[in-house]
């Protein structure tokens, strides 16, 4: 299959590539656009083999289910139910926006394979031009997962989509950067305190200031986790990535250490180190595409350079999920 790109400027009449976008997806094909987290592989949630197209590409574990996108949150209330008052003004607050709600799905409403079986959907809507003008035109809830192979660091340009999926589905809507850089919360709503499954863009506090108390949800420890996606490998470059504590003597020592075993090494970091082979920026909406760049190079190893206690929760849940929690020492 070819893959074509069309870019989709604010500022030039694009009805035609929307148009092209609305029959692919309304003809059971997948087509991959920008939200404002990450670009999003997207399909009729309504359609199971359309779907299935979604895992095929991606090479995702089907009891991984996917986040339902909805232009309003009118439209939203139309596919869950027993909603609670909490979940309402969360939407009132924060929608558009990067925040994915677990609630309720009406039975037999999406594909099964949506929700892999659960009798909850995460929903949520973009806040993105190009995003909800898609979902406006086709009048139709969209499954999408962040475009890129499983595994791999979720994709924040056209090019990055491009990389993962040439060949496996037919257009990429292109509409620049992605703002936010990592993937949106998600909030179950069907627990008492609501339960943070996926730290993003909108935080605890702001989730607080608006719902009162919110957990953080603890990560596995053996249980069946409550989000699927949560047990499987993230966001993974393909040399072993580990963190280590932002110190200028302790990094320089590293790199050393390193190049002692004639090895290469990468650094994610603030601030330059030139004694690495490689030195690509850490900050939330660069983590991508550093973690992606590393795979462009020789790199044997690559360093994340951290202060644990001042960064960003969903930047370090990130980095630690794609060092599989590994620190260098
Ligand atoms: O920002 C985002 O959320 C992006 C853009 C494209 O919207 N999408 C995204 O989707 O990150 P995905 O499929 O890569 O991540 C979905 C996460 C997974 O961790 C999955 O396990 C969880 O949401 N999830 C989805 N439905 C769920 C449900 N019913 N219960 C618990 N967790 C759920
Ligand atoms: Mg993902």
């Amino acid at each position: 299959m070819e893959t074509k790109t069309i870019l989709v400027d604010e500022h030039v009449n694009n009805d035609e590539s929307y148009a092209q976008a609305v029959d692919y997806i309304r003809g059971g094909e997948v087509v991959a656009f920008p939200t404002e987290t990450v670009y999003g592989l997207g399909a009729d949630a309504m359609n199971a083999t359309a779907v299935d197209k979604i895992f095929a590409a991606k090479g995702r574990p089907t009891d991984n289910p996917l986040i339902v996108h909805v232009d309003s949150k009118e439209t939203a209330l139309e596919y869950v139910e027993d909603v609670p008052e909490k979940a309402l003004q969360c939407m009132d607050a924060f929608w558009p926006g990067a925040l994915t709600l677990i609630l309720q799905a009406k039975p037999d409403t999406f594909a099964s394979n949506v929700t892999a079986g659960l009798p909850t959907v995460g929903i949520r809507v973009p806040n993105h031009p190009v995003a909800l003008n898609l979902l406006k035109r086709l009048k139709r809830p969209v499954a999408a997962p962040s475009a890129n192979t499983s595994g791999k660091p979720s994709p924040t340009m056209a090019g990055h989509v491009y990389f993962d999926m040439d060949t496996k589905i037919p257009l990429i809507l292109d509409g620049g950067p992605t703002q936010v850089g990592i993937e949106s919360t998600v909030l179950d709503m069907t627990s008492a305190p609501p339960v943070i499954l996926r730290p993003g863009q909108v935080t605890k506090e702001q989730l607080e200031e608006v719902i009162g108390t919110v957990r953080l949800s603890s990560e596995t420890k053996g249980n069946t986790p409550k989000s699927p996606g949560m047990k499987y490998a993230h966001y993974a470059p393909a040399a072993p990535l580990y963190l280590i504590e932002h110190n200028s003597k302790l990094i320089e020592k590293a790199i050393d250490h390193i190049h002692g075993k004639k090895k290469k090494i990468a650094v994610l970091s603030r601030e330059d180190f030139e004694t690495a082979d490689y030195c690509f920026p850490l900050a939330v909406d660069k983590l991508y595409d550093s973690l992606r760049k590393c795979d462009q190079t020789d790199a044997d190893l690559i360093l994340a350079c951290v202060l644990p206690e001042n960064e960003d929760a969903a930047l370090m849940n990130r980095l630690e999920k794609a060092a599989d929690h590994k620190w260098f020492s």
